[in-house]
């Protein structure tokens, strides 16, 4: 398949559609991975955003970690007005941080109630609103409900497959627990990164005695995207990446 049968759209977010190689195809499922605070939601909303605002994709939000107030309030901060998208009917989110979550406890003493609960809710949902763009942040509490990791894959591969389908271009995050998977050098691979189309990992590197943020494209079926590893800052903007200048791992 060569990139111009992909059907590559751009993300609206400037640097970041240049090191995607243009964007991303409609419908793939990519996964965002990184470790704590290194601006995987922010990132994740942006994508949401700027496809609401610049390309009129109606977007969906599932978050399992951080109740939508508290999101809302973070969000505010970059000037990004997830309730107003709400109230417009543009953003729909699923909030399964809170009370979904307790309720899909209660159905699962047996797991498997619980895991077509939120599939079918997330898919019931892009169908629904004819959903573009879709964030899952993070995929890791979505795996926790299956029993096992045939179950995961198989039913990752389902949703992955429904999602192509419906055109609903996909950002899961992923939290990177273990410091072996944010290594730069040798990094460290998943089941979620084989069944994705796609993997962009956020890293957070001490360079020269302080910290800076870095993103890299590990993986892009099909598609020529750039293979270096990418400053890029958070700013009162949101996610800022820097496309000339390098990162001098000589420092490191
Ligand atoms: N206005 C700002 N200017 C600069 N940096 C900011 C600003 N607002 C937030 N940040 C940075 O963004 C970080 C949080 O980003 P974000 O929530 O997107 O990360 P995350 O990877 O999703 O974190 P988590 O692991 O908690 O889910 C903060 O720790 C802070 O360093
Ligand atoms: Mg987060």
């Amino acid at each position: 398949m060569s990139e111009g049968s992909l059907n590559v759209k751009p993300t609206g977010i400037t640097n970041f559609d240049k090191i995607l190689g243009g964007g991303l195809p409609a419908g793939w499922f990519i996964a965002l991975r990184g470790g704590a605070g290194v601006g995987k939601t922010t990132l994740a909303i942006q994508f949401l955003l700027e496809g609401i605002l610049k390309y009129h994709d109606p977007g969906l939000l599932v978050t399992f970690n951080e109740p939508l107030p508290a999101l809302n309030a973070i969000m505010r901060n970059y000037g990004w007005d997830l309730q107003g998208l709400q109230d417009m009917g543009e953003l729909s989110v699923l909030d399964f941080s809170s009370t979904e979550m307790g309720i899909m406890q209660q159905a699962s003493r047996l797991r498997e109630a619980s895991l077509d609960y939120v599939t079918q809710k997330i898919i019931d949902e892009v169908r629904r609103l004819g959903v573009n763009r879709l964030v899952i942040d993070p995929l890791n509490t979505f795996s926790l409900l299956f029993r096992d990791l045939f179950e995961v894959r198989k039913e990752l591969h389902r949703v992955i497959g429904i999602l192509w389908q419906e055109k609903c271009t996909t950002l899961a995050v992923y939290e990177n627990t273990d410091d072996a998977v944010t290594d730069v050098q040798n990094p460290q691979f998943s089941t979620e990164d084989f069944l994705s189309y796609g993997v962009i990992n956020l890293q957070y590197m001490l360079v020269n005695s302080s910290r800076e943020r870095a993103i890299e494209i590990l993986k892009m079926r099909g598609m020529n995207h750039s293979k270096r590893v990418h400053p890029f800052a958070i700013t009162t903007k949101g996610i800022d990446i820097k496309v000339d200048k390098p990162i001098d791992f000589s420092k490191r």
